[in-house]
């Protein structure tokens, strides 16, 4: 059976009253990895502190008093592969050419992606931050108003996982001055196992 996707109203449209926005992730670790944490964060969102003292931070990197929080609890036990719970945060960029900016960017600071994936809707790169919490840098294939369209001209039906891809050959033809739609397209091709997903 063919699975039926669209976009749903907004709540706001329904008269519901909702969130206004999703505000903020915290994560916790031990109080002695929680500057590591941080920087690492730092690094990969261009954050800087809102408020960071011995054992917990704050960092943002827009208009958002925080986007991610480290609390330092001791006692906390290490992250074990494969428990009930949260499995990735996902940020949006503004366009292909910002993700592989950002791609190349934490690729010098020897932060490179655990899995990359053209989902179909979005093209996606897996990392890990030093906890093995899995953080998604991600771009719209489409533009927002055509969501429901691509949801029902059957390429996602059909593979609702998405194809791999490799990001040095994507930067690669993005440097070359491919335009970002074709870069974008997902290709004819057979979608990973999920088993190939990285696991967390
Ligand atoms: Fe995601």
């Amino acid at each position: 059976m063919n699975a039926i996707a669209k976009m749903p109203k907004t709540a706001k449209e329904r008269g519901k009253i909702a969130p206004a926005k999703l505000a903020h992730v915290v994560l916790r670790t031990p109080p002695e990895r929680v500057k590591m944490i941080l920087d690492w964060y730092k690094v990969v969102l261009e954050g800087e502190a809102m408020y960071e003292a011995e054992g917990l931070g704050f960092i943002t990197y827009d208009t958002e008093h925080h986007r991610i929080g480290v609390l330092g609890f001791p006692g906390i036990k290490e992250h074990a592969d494969g428990y009930a719970g949260m499995h990735h945060v996902a940020f949006t960029y503004a366009n292909l050419g910002d993700l592989m900016h950002t791609y190349y960017r934490l690729k010098e600071e020897n932060i490179l992606p655990e899995f990359t994936i053209n989902h179909g809707p979005t093209t996606s790169m897996y990392y890990f931050d030093p906890d093995k919490n899995q953080v998604e840098l991600q771009v719209d294939n489409i533009p927002e108003e055509n969501f429901a369209d691509y949801f029902s001209n059957g390429e996602f039906t059909s593979n609702p996982i998405g194809i791999k891809f490799d990001p040095d050959e994507l930067f690669g033809r993005y440097k070359a001055g491919e335009a970002e739609k074709d870069l974008l397209q997902r290709p004819d091709g057979t979608p990973p196992d999920l088993t190939e997903f990285p696991a967390n």
